[in-house]
């Protein structure tokens, strides 16, 4: 693939979808060298500071393009299944494979040891978690952590890349400095730092490599050089060589705000489609039929680790954006809308026993980071509701660590409500006649607007409502 400074080969609408074209290998076999320059054709020595959902797939991307791999990571655990070629991410389709087979012909292995780790590398990519604190402010514990521990192997010609979601400014601002007051190196000059987003969906990671394009931007040029270089030497996609750090940083930001906001907004037009009664689902295809509009889908709330945490690295440094402010309130408030809609159906909600289905933040990732089952459990029990809870991806333990009682599917209950926070398409197959006392069923992803339900089971989704949810099939006059 070329490196280009835009992207050149999606098709975008202003507001619209793109679609990515696939793009199919052209690598040949590199040329092992040492050091590495970023001479194009050749490979080096890498390491991956952070081998979890995301760290561990990218360690063997780079593997299978001809580079040594070291992966990273606090937890021995980690380390010691990477060094058996056992991948400990168990959901992302095609990485256990891929972990068995770098591993076997020893591309990849796993070390807790840091330093001795960058002593050896060409490349060092960071991506360790950096989440909120209790202000919303960035909690950098686990990054500054990993900057320090591989300061005492950076050397000179290495480049240091962060793949972990920043606020503008930090990969500059914040981590070339402690590198360089560590190491009494100069970065551009003696070492190399630039940012790349993460920007891979779960569940879908070796796809969106081969699709999505890689933005890259350094601190100096010769750091954006080297990292686009690399990113070129590893991945299928195009490579867009930005002009600083900071227009990467932002770009991920503004990505995933923009899509916060936009969820936003849907949530507000579902408050209005109930209002006048219609269905919003039909709304939001009838206008995203016209190509300016991409307006996203409703829902109980927005969770992951990643879109509700973002908009606050935004607002750490600019408070005054407002509408990024209102749009993450309303997404919260989501659990709260649906609790109190649920109160009016049930009469009040002390002592009634309520089903919650699917706790991760999303259906088929096991991550409860952020999601918002855990307000949803904790308000519906501060009203007095007894929560049970189920999850395909969570153990009873798990389940009870949520502070809900374990639901065991298929198991008869006196039920009378259910709330679904994913959606999982097992909750297609509910069998009602195990629930004789349900009464209403909220569906938090509008996910089951076309299921069969009891006479006496109302329905209300997220802008859906029972008398909305099935459209009529209108045929074509004489037909
Ligand atoms: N998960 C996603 O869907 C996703 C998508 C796009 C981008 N991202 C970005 O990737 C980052 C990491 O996400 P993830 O899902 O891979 O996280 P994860 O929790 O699955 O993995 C993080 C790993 O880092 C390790 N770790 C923590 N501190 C460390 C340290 N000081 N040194 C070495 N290892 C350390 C942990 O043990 C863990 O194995 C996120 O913060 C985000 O910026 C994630």
């Amino acid at each position: 693939m070329t490196i280009v400074t835009r992207p050149s080969r999606v098709v975008s609408l202003l507001g619209g979808s793109i679609t990515p074209p696939v793009n199919p290998c052209t690598h040949g076999t590199p040329r092992m060298v040492n050091p590495w320059t970023g001479e194009p054709g050749t490979a080096g020595r890498a390491v991956v500071v952070g081998a979890g959902k995301m760290g561990l797939p990218l360690a063997v991307q780079f593997a299978r393009h001809g580079w040594t791999v070291t992966a990273v990571d606090v937890n021995p655990n980690v380390v010691a299944s990477i060094n058996e070629g056992r991948s400990h991410v168990a959901e992302e389709p095609g990485l256990a494979e891929a972990v068995a087979e770098v591993h076997a012909v020893g591309r990849l292995s796993a070390t807790t040891d840091a330093a001795a780790a960058t002593r050896e590398a060409d490349v060092v990519v960071l991506i360790v978690p950096v989440m909120l604190d209790d202000a919303q402010q960035p909690d950098y514990r686990y990054m500054d952590s990993a900057v320090d521990s591989i300061s005492g192997g950076v050397h000179s010609g290495v480049t240091i890349i962060f793949e972990t979601t920043l606020p503008v400014g930090d990969t500059r601002g914040r981590f070339a400095p402690r590198l360089e007051a560590a190491t009494g190196l100069q970065a551009e000059t003696d070492f190399f730092v630039a940012f790349s987003p993460e920007r891979l969906f779960s569940g879908a990671v070796f796809a969106n490599l081969a699709t999505y394009p890689k933005l890259v931007g350094g601190i100096g040029p010769e750091s954006g050089r080297r990292a686009a270089n690399f990113y070129d030497s590893v991945l299928d996609a195009e490579i867009v060589a930005m002009s600083c750090s900071e227009a990467a940083e932002f770009s991920k930001i503004a990505d995933t705000t923009y899509r916060d906001v936009n969820i936003a907004l849907a949530n507000d037009f579902a408050r209005y489609a109930d209002r006048v009664g219609v269905d919003i689902q039909e709304v939001i295809e009838g206008a995203n039929s016209q190509p300016y509009s991409h307006i996203h889908q409703p829902g109980i709330g927005v969770g992951g680790h990643c879109i509700p945490v973002y908009p606050h690295l935004l607002l750490s440094r600019a408070p005054d954006l407002e509408v990024v402010a209102v749009a993450r309130r309303t997404n919260d408030a989501q659990v709260g809308v649906a609790i109190k809609a649920l109160e009016g159906l049930l009469g009040g909600l002390d002592d009634v026993p309520i089903l919650v289905l699917g706790l991760t933040y999303r259906e088929t990732v096991k991550e409860l980071a952020y999601s918002r089952a855990l307000p949803l459990i904790e308000r519906l029990s501060f009203h007095g509701a007894e929560v049970a809870a189920y999850d395909p991806l969570l153990s009873i333990a798990e389940i009870e660590r949520c502070c809900a009682g374990p639901y065991q599917w298929g198991q008869p209950a006196r039920f009378r409500a259910i709330v679904t926070q994913t959606a999982d398409n097992l909750w297609e197959s509910i069998d009602f006649s195990l629930f004789p006392e349900l009464e209403v069923i909220l569906d938090g992803r509008n996910s089951l607007r076309e299921i069969d339900l009891p006479p006496n089971v109302r329905y209300m989704g997220i802008g859906v409502q029972a008398a909305t949810r099935r459209r009529p099939d209108y045929a074509p006059a004489g037909k």
